[in-house]
């Protein structure tokens, strides 16, 4: 990641330099700590609060430079409302991140609150949001604001009751939020610096946490048939790739549970071509596969005890001489032929081979995939959702707890035998397109099924409007948002290991 933040845990005293956050509730209440940190200041806050009318309303707070009485350089006070209506804390701690300016290079959060500290998983998710919410890409900038090369180095201390306890509740934590940021960075890069092989190689780095991790090049996918990929890819100067990860911090001979990416390098259309208007955005086509490159670093490095695989196609969708027309026709590994109706349809023909060939080869407890896959679902649930189709309502019920759990949530849409109707072809087995707009995200997702076993429970997630360009919210300011792999390593963590 380009800019990260250096965090640490500290004990509950007051530090001589750099910005200091305290926490009050909407009684302009602090803790007995706190009270003890702001000593001489106490004044000076009560009487800044009432010209400020600053109440500690939920998200409010309150910005003081060089307070007297303190050795710090800015002491800001964020309110939290009612200490009953307050639960979490990943959400407090990217908020209140979000209100230091990225000039305050080092800070120290207090982490109590008037009824007393907080526990060691509190204080945990409080960094956690904080440095989920620090991330920003700025690789490509070379010309950079002071606010910004100072932003660089910025260091968090979380002053807690235990220290020790802390640093053993982040650590799980610690897996996660890296894993969510390499899929930001993922999703961030261009498509001429990520182009399939470059995505591919860069999961290389998987290998240090365990994970082993192959590529298949073009030849290799041709002699698995893997057709419905490959003329997907056949336009572009980039071959095309399919990555295999696999971690098995389970029981020995387990079945693994099996996770699916859409990894579309960049989406032009193809011969089916889109319009100039915010092509741009599609070289994040590929957010589906960065979640599972995310997911997978994250249960690898907090050792999940689990058995856990996941697989991205890498293509890059491009007119050319040599790409796929409409009306072609091509062979799936699976042996169901599909009629190309819409070369912009893409998606679903990478991951019909990859679901085959992950079924195939591990026959997984359960498969999830993961694709931003149509406007449609845009059009649905717009940005806060993802669609949610799934053949099994038990992993769709879990889904749907860990999404409201962690925030990324999922939101169930329908299969039907109506639907799949309307994807059946006049000249091969399928077609790749409903023929219409309507219900595009259903008939998106009857297409996958076609090439999912029903005996294995499968969860298909739609995050086009998800994935990039998501809504900003308190723990996430990037344009890759990481999207999934928090709600994914939930799952895993509530209900899938040993
Ligand atoms: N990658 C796009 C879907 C997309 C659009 C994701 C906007 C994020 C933002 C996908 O490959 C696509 O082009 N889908 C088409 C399908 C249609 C041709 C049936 C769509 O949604 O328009
Ligand atoms: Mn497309
Ligand atoms: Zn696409």
């Amino acid at each position: 990641m380009t800019n990260a933040v250096k965090l640490g845990f500290g004990p509950l005293s007051a530090p001589a330099k750099g910005s200091l956050v305290v926490f009050c509730d909407d009684g302009l209440k602090f803790g007995p700590a706190t009270r003890k940190l702001i000593g001489a200041a106490a004044d000076l806050v009560q009487r800044a609060a009432k010209s400020e009318r600053f109440t500690g309303k939920a998200g409010s707070s309150l910005d003081l430079i060089h307070p007297e009485g303190l050795k710090v350089a800015r002491l800001l006070v964020a309110g939290i409302g009612k200490r009953s209506e307050l639960k979490d804390f990943v959400r407090l701690g990217g908020a209140v991140m979000g209100k230091l300016p990225k000039a305050a290079s080092e800070a120290t959060f207090v982490a109590e609150l008037p009824d007393g500290p907080l526990d060691a998983q509190q204080a945990a998710d409080l960094a956690q949001g904080a440095r989920l919410r620090a991330y920003t890409f700025d690789r490509y900038k070379t010309r950079r604001t002071n606010d910004d090369a100072k932003g660089d180095k910025r260091s968090l201390t979380v002053a807690v009751a235990d220290v020790a306890a802390a640093r053993r509740a982040y650590g799980a934590r610690e897996a996660v939020i890296d894993g969510v940021l390499m899929a930001r960075d993922l999703v961030n890069e261009p498509a001429n610096v990520l182009y399939p092989a470059e995505f591919a190689r860069r999961t290389g780095v998987l290998k240090k946490a365990g994970v082993a991790v192959e590529v298949f090049d073009v030849k290799a996918m041709e002699k698995l048939g893997m057709n419905a990929l490959l003329g997907v890819g056949q336009g572009s100067a980039h071959g095309s790739r399919m990555v295999v990860m696999r971690w098995n911090g389970g029981k020995k001979g387990e079945a693994p549970v099996a996770f699916i990416g859409k990894g579309v390098c960049f989406d032009t259309g193809g011969i089916s071509i889109k319009p100039a208007a915010s092509m741009e955005d599609m070289k994040g086509d590929m957010a589906g596969a960065a979640c599972v490159v995310g997911l997978m670093q994250a249960l690898a490095a907090r050792k999940a005890r689990v058995n856990a695989v996941g697989l991205v196609g890498l293509v890059e969708n491009m007119p050319d001489g040599n790409a796929q027309r409409p009306g072609d026709i091509v062979k799936s590994m699976s042996g169901q032929t599909i009629e190309i109706i819409n070369t912009d349809a893409e998606g679903r023909l990478v991951l019909a081979d990859v679901v085959w060939y992950a079924a195939q080869r591990f026959k997984p407890k359960f498969m999830i995939d993961l694709a931003t896959l149509t406007g449609a679902i845009i059009v649905a649930l717009g940005q806060e959702y993802a669609g949610m189709f799934a053949n099994n309502d038990e992993l769709s019920a879990r889904l749907t707890t860990a999404g409201e759990e962690t925030g990324e949530k999922v939101w169930r849409m329908p299969l039907a035998a109506e639907y799949d109707k309307m994807i059946d072809s006049k000249f091969a087995d399928v077609k790749n397109t409903g023929g219409s707009r309507w219900g595009g995200a259903i008939t998106a997702a009857q297409f996958i099924k076609r090439f999912v076993d029903d005996k294995i429970p499968w969860a298909h997630l739609d995050i086009a409007g998800t994935g990039f360009d998501s809504r900003q919210n308190d723990v996430n300011r990037s344009w890759g948002s990481g999207w999934g792999v928090r709600l994914l390593d939930r799952l895993v963590a509530d209900h899938y290991e040993r």
